[in-house]
């Protein structure tokens, strides 16, 4: 699985997500962690692990990720990518690089009460990209489960 952790607003765990994900998965397979944000958080936190870290780190927040990953992803199970908010190119790629896509929901208050009187309206979602030129055109046309 190539999996893009994405938001574009900020602050809603997609770094948290994309390290504990990578932890989890670096247990059934060889997984690389990609941190595709220039501020370098999921970096930063795989260098506070103490223990052996059961996932190899790549710190790269190019804009042409998705035409690399066959190259640097060579012998992974999983790649689990850490994305930037409000950084469309860099988040563009990423998706274009994952066969799904995770989206962290903004937790306050706010919308989660929202989702408590609406059940039907969703603010998170995991996406499978099944046509990838499908992205070019915009997630709606893209497969969702
Ligand atoms: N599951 C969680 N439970 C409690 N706190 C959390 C959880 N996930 C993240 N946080 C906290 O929320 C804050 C933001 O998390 P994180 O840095 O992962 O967000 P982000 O979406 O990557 O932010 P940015 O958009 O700036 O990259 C951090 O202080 C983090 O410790
Ligand atoms: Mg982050």
């Amino acid at each position: 699985m190539r999996l893009a952790i994405t938001n574009l607003k900020g602050g809603t765990g997609k770094t948290m997500t994309a390290v504990h994900l990578a932890a989890g998965l670096g247990r059934h397979g060889r997984t690389l962690l990609v941190d595709a944000d220039p501020q370098g958080s999921a970096t930063e936190w795989t260098m506070l692990m103490e223990d052996e870290r059961p996932f190899d780190l790549l710190t790269d927040s190019g804009e042409n990720l998705h035409r690399r990953i066959a190259e640097f992803g060579e012998g992974y199970a999983h790649i689990v990518i850490d994305t930037p908010p409000g950084h469309d190119a860099v988040v563009r790629s990423a998706i274009l690089s994952a066969t799904d896509v995770l989206v962290p929901p903004d937790v306050a208050l706010v919308p989660v009460c929202s989702v408590a009187s609406h059940p039907t309206r969703m603010t998170c979602g995991c996406v499978t990209v099944s046509d990838r030129r499908s992205w070019d055109r915009g997630p709606s046309h893209a497969a969702v489960k």
